[in-house]
């Protein structure tokens, strides 16, 4: 059942006064709790447990520093998130990289942090060893087992399998390990991420099998002891109102037995127990996320629409998966007249849509529309398209008390900053003094006419 917003009606109100729409919100104690309720679980069946926090779901290093302090690391897919991760001071095997089709470069930046790197195709030892002259000391594989789930309308976030661009193969598996072996890596570790929102534990269960038997074969053929084995993420959360919340003790638990009944076998007798670890994104932040937009005008044509001043730039999730969110009108009574009506954005995309023929309560222009489950895979997906500007992202805490703005709201400057459109460029192509792009020039300067675009 997605989550009500942390604060009462009228507070939202006046945090949309204070920021202005679209505005996306979390709740910093509920994140809080939740990643000690999960390390607390996990930490409980495998001393030494570590959750590594996927950055790209939510990439605001404030909300990074507040999972850091609850004892998370992170889990890196760029330099750019390598970057972060140095400038919060998170160093050597507290972060993981794993990214693929990895250049040549990208690996020189992550050997040179001193991060745990996760190779995704047997090749990448070649551009590593090309890169830096042989493979760090600590070495890991991406292994897609073959197996791959996902339990939301996001088929693409099937991550395992013969359809997946990602990992290597069982059957490409001990190759990888040996030339790991053959060109400097001492330590090893094994990762694996097959899906994401999976909320069944039974599918843990049959993943970690294959990892598993991975393990013992790599071990046969190769006498490698693992120091840890990291499970992905990908752990769901209930975007649905009637489905349950996944139970981390539960699935701990199952996690465990397994793991121990694989170790009391003879596959890896010898071996010390691996630490065990994971790199969830969306079970950390994504319930405690809400997305808040002003309905700026109605329409009543083939259909009722409700029109948002946010949009696909905001939460994509929506109009490029068919991913549900759930959607209340903030404040509206619980008696109001329900009634069905699709839910968009202001893009010129025709699938700019927060919701399609969803029942709720008979709304009005200037109301605010809540938008559930936004604290992961969300904000971090915005783009630029129609010119839309990222919204402000602001931490709520102490029950909702204090709100800390911890990115500002993106500006018209920052759209064009990166541009460039010199006298030259026309002329080079016209012979001709370049009037129109003179008038683009000057229009940038008009600083009247920029403060009504912001607006
Ligand atoms: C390698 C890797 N690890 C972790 C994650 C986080 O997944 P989730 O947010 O479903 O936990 C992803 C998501 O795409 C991923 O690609």
């Amino acid at each position: 059942m997605p989550l009500p917003t942390p604060v009462p009606a009228e507070r939202v109100e006046e945090l949309c006064k204070k920021y202005g729409t679209p505005l996306q919100l979390y709740d910093g104690d509920a994140m809080r709790a939740n990643a000690r309720e999960l390390i607390g679980s996990f930490g409980k069946a495998f001393p030494g447990f570590k959750q590594f926090f996927a950055v790209k779901a939510l990439p605001n290093p404030a909300v990074l520093r507040l999972l850091i302090h609850e004892g998370c690391g992170l889990d890196c897919s760029s330099t750019s998130e390598l970057h972060i991760a140095k400038e919060l001071g998170v160093l050597g095997e507290d972060v993981m990289f794993t990214s693929n089709f990895t250049s040549e470069e990208d690996l020189g930046i992550a050997f040179d942090q001193g991060v745990v790197i996760n190779l995704d195709d047997v090749t990448s030892v070649d551009n590593m060893v090309r890169a830096r002259g042989r493979c760090p000391d600590l070495i890991s594989f991406r292994l897609n087992p073959g197996v791959g789930r996902t339990d939301s309308e996001t088929k693409s976030n099937v991550l395992g399998g013969t359809d997946s661009k990602f990992g290597v193969p069982p059957f490409q598996i001990v190759e990888a390990y040996r030339k790991a072996k053959e060109n400097g890596s001492k330590r090893f570790g094994i990762h694996m991420m097959t899906g994401s929102c999976v909320l069944s534990d039974d599918y843990w269960i049959d993943a970690v099998s294959e990892l598993l038997n991975a393990v013992k074969t790599i071990r046969q053929e190769l006498g490698i002891d693992f120091e840890f084995v990291n499970l992905g993420g990908g752990i769901g959360v209930p975007y649905h109102p009637d489905e349950p919340r996944v139970q981390v003790d539960v699935l701990a638990e199952k996690l465990r037995c397994k793991f121990e009944t694989f170790f009391a076998g003879d596959a890896c007798k010898g071996m010390p127990k691996p630490r065990v670890c994971m790199e969830n994104g969306r079970y950390m932040t994504g319930p405690f996320g809400w997305l808040v937009s002003r309905c700026k005008a109605t329409k009543d044509t083939y259909a009722k629409f409700y029109g948002l001043d946010a949009c696909m730039a905001n939460l994509m999730r929506p109009g490029m998966y068919e991913s549900y969110h759930h959607i209340t009108v903030n404040g509206a009574d619980k008696d109001a007249v329900q009634e069905k009506a699709h839910v968009v954005g202001t893009l010129c995309e025709n699938n700019d849509w927060f919701a399609k023929d969803r029942i709720l309560p008979k709304a009005k222009k200037g109301d605010l529309f809540v938008i559930h489950d936004t604290g992961a895979h969300a904000h971090s997906m915005g783009f630029q398209y129609n010119g839309k500007l990222r919204a402000p992202e602001v931490i709520l805490t102490n029950s909702g008390t204090k709100d800390f703005l911890v990115r500002d709201r993106e500006n018209i400057e920052q759209l064009y900053s990166n541009t460039h459109h010199s006298a030259e460029l026309l002329q080079s192509m016209t012979g001709a003094e370049a009037h129109g792009e003179k008038r683009v020039m000057e229009a940038t300067e008009d600083k009247e006419n920029k403060k009504s675009c912001v607006a």
